[in-house]
């Protein structure tokens, strides 16, 4: 018996690392699986690689491309029961006062826009076949759940994930629809780094086990397990949860973490230094991704 046989999961970001991971564990488990990303050609490889599976390329922050995703799950295997909403970008760099409108608008684009928008689209598709079924959103404990330093666009659209999963829960829960939450802390991909940055990323990303309770990085594989939990019957009587990966990451304090991070010190710094170009180089953290 498989969890998922005759069922079929829409997995957005599916090109993308925890996608994939989470599309391989749905198919294996016997859903039927479409991955919608940007990246069309690498959706359609990745999708040939499953046995009922196939690959779609749209940008789901804009509305018919939203849409599109959701028909094309319908059309092509007469249904949608699951739905991984988890296309995302970490957004730039750059604290507050200096972080550009044009990438603010981005970062919320890629992340909330979209996720409201195949929200939306799978849910009023769920309702009209009166299905019941489960929506897992993408959330983010370093950036959902705690405060990553320099990327106010990625931190506001991931606790924003939160907010928008419980009041989706209100709404859709007397439609048998679940909406929940995953919030994973450091999970070992190459998110928002150029394939030529891709290896000294990992190399850095595998630095920070030591700074995690259960001392190990997260793979992609084990959010696909959480997905895998929240989306099955399993999970029939979860809605409107947030559900920390992360190792025990958010559970360390300032007091107990075993690198504190060095935040820039303005109260020690004479004004004049602040106002000098490049003032506080230097001083700034190096953002965790997730
Ligand atoms: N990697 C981590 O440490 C981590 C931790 C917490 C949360 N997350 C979240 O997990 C999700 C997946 O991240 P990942 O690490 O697998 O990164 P990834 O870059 O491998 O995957 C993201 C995918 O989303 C796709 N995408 C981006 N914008 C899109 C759009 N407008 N339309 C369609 N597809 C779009 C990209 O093409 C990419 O394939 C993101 O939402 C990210 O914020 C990642």
């Amino acid at each position: 018996m498989t969890r998922f046989g005759g069922r079929t999961a829409l997995v957005t970001g599916g090109a993308g690392s925890i996608g994939w991971a989470t599309a391989e564990r749905l198919a294996q488990e016997g859903a039927r699986v479409v991955l919608a990303d940007l990246e069309g050609d690498r959706a359609n490889r990745l999708a040939a690689r499953l046995p009922r599976a196939v690959g779609i390329g749209v940008d789901l922050a804009d509305e018919d491309g939203a849409a599109t995703a959701v028909r094309v799950t319908i059309e092509t295997f007469g249904g949608i029961d699951i739905l991984f909403n988890n296309a995302g970008i970490s957004g730039p760099v750059a604290p507050v006062q200096d972080l550009d409108p044009a990438d603010w608008d981005h970062v919320v684009r890629t992340n909330l826009r979209s996720m409201f928008l195949v929200l939306r689209a799978t849910a009023r598709a769920m309702i009209a076949a009166q299905r019941p079924g489960a929506i897992v959103n993408m959330g983010s404990s370093m950036a959902g759940w705690d405060v990553l330093t320099a990327s106010p666009g990625y931190v506001a659209t991931k606790h924003a994930v939160v907010g928008l999963t419980r009041s989706a829960a209100l709404d859709l829960a007397g439609y048998g629809i679940r909406v929940n939450a995953i919030c994973p802390g450091v999970i070992e991909t190459a998110l928002g780094v150029p394939a030529a940055g891709r290896e000294a990323h990992l190399a850095a990303v595998r630095s920070f086990a030591d700074r995690i309770p259960l001392r190990r990085i997260g793979q992609p594989e084990d959010v696909a397990a959480a997905v895998a939990f929240l989306a099955s019957d399993d999970a029939r009587h979860v809605t409107g949860a947030e559900w920390l990966i992360d190792g025990g990451q958010t559970l360390q304090s300032w007091a107990n973490a075993p690198a504190a991070p060095a935040f820039p010190r303005h109260r020690d710094t004479p004004q004049q230094d602040r106002d000098a170009p490049g003032g506080d180089e230097g001083t700034r953290n190096d953002p965790m991704p997730g």
